[in-house]
């Protein structure tokens, strides 16, 4: 009864324009290890779930690349979102899917696009958080030990007692806190980042969206009879057109109850900006990391330079700074307005 669907409909726009909107960053090997993040992602989760049991939920215009990247992947389990509608719909649409096929069944649901390390450790603990979903009405996620004010996760505030080894009741998960609320949470040590990756029974994740989203629940409760038939695609349709985007943590697990944690000590960063990339990069004496042989750095320090073309670059005298190089465009900001680089992308889409 083990499943896992895997998020794959993101545009990761603030690794622009080495990821783009036609082809973003979980297509990508973005850390040059011979596997691109989503075939990197699916190696992992192939080691413990069956085969056939592994789920991509990506945007239609994908589904070629996901095809060409995962070709052991049956083309049935790639579902095809026709629109771009946050992570509560995609989670719904699989969710009501397999609770049909399988009213047993019970599923990770996963992000495409982190590094994750210590595969071992990794499997532990999703088979872990499987085997108390398999017998609890629970919502687990996997939460890792924080070590900075980042605003971009969530952030899960455990219960002292545990329930079982390891596993702990959730007071409260709040999602992408502002800075000083952060810094508080950090302070007060009783707080994890939120991995991104969820385990639940589909029965009672379909459950949740009852209770806490109706009008998401009564959209695919509609379109459940044409699911695993000719007419899912046109079921899907409609109920995407009406279906407001919001995120799962936002929608869900900020309102559940039931919601536990597991501590998580395997090697985790989620590659969501140039510079949780530049971590893991290898870098020079100055601190400089550089995947390109035809960039020459000079007195420069900390900087982050991405190139695919063999055009020679020099770049003198500069401090933390990221350059990506693409044949359709370049970029050069201070590493501290990585944020913003979202923003450049809405901007770049005005002018084109
Ligand atoms: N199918 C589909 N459809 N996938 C999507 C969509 C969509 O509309 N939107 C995003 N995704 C995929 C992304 O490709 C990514 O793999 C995953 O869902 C998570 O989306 P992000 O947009 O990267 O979320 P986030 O990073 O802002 O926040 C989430 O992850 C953090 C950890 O990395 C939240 O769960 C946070 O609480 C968490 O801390
Ligand atoms: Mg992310």
């Amino acid at each position: 009864n083990h499943y896992v669907a895997i998020m794959a409909g993101g545009v990761g726009s603030r690794f622009w324009p080495m990821s783009k909107s036609s082809y973003p960053k979980q297509f990508l090997d973005i850390l040059n290890t011979g596997r691109t993040l989503i075939q990197s992602t699916y190696d992992r989760f192939a080691d413990f779930i069956p085969e056939e049991n592994i789920y991509v939920v990506t945007s239609r215009e994908y589904m070629e690349i996901v095809k060409q990247q995962l070709p052991n992947l049956p083309a049935e389990n790639i579902l095809g979102e026709p629109e771009r509608k946050n992570t509560a719909a995609c989670v719904a649409y699989i969710s009501f899917k397999l609770k049909k096929m399988n009213p047993k069944a019970n599923l990770i649901v996963a992000p495409s696009d982190h590094l994750i390390g210590d595969l071992d450790l990794f499997e532990e603990t999703c088979l872990k958080a499987l085997d108390y979903t398999e017998s609890q009405e629970a919502f687990v996620t996997l939460g890792i030990q924080p070590n900075h004010p980042n605003t971009g996760y969530g952030y899960i505030q455990k219960s002292l007692e545990s329930k079982q080894e390891g596993i702990f009741q959730v007071k409260r998960f709040t999602e992408k806190p502002d800075r000083e609320t952060a810094k508080k949470f950090l302070k007060s040590g009783d707080y994890f980042w939120n991995s991104g990756i969820f385990i639940w029974r589909a029965e009672e994740i379909v459950h949740a969206f009852w209770e806490h989203v109706k009008h998401i629940y009564d959209l695919f409760e509609e379109a459940l009879p044409a699911l695993n038939t000719p007419e899912e695609d046109a079921a899907i349709e409609k109920a995407y057109a009406e279906c407001r985007s919001i995120s799962i943590d936002y929608a869900v697990m900020e309102k559940a109850e039931n919601v536990f944690v597991i501590p998580s000590y395997f090697q985790w960063n989620d590659l969501g900006t140039w510079n949780s990339a530049w971590e893991n990069f290898s870098k020079d004496e100055s601190l400089n990391a550089s995947n390109s042989k035809s960039t020459i750095l000079v007195d420069s320090k900390g900087c982050l330079v991405h190139s695919n073309e063999d055009k020679l670059m020099v770049i003198g005298g500069l401090e933390d700074l990221i350059v990506v190089n693409t044949p359709e465009a370049l970029l050069i900001c201070k590493k501290e307005n990585e944020q913003q680089i979202k923003e450049y992308v809405a901007r770049v889409k005005e002018v084109k």
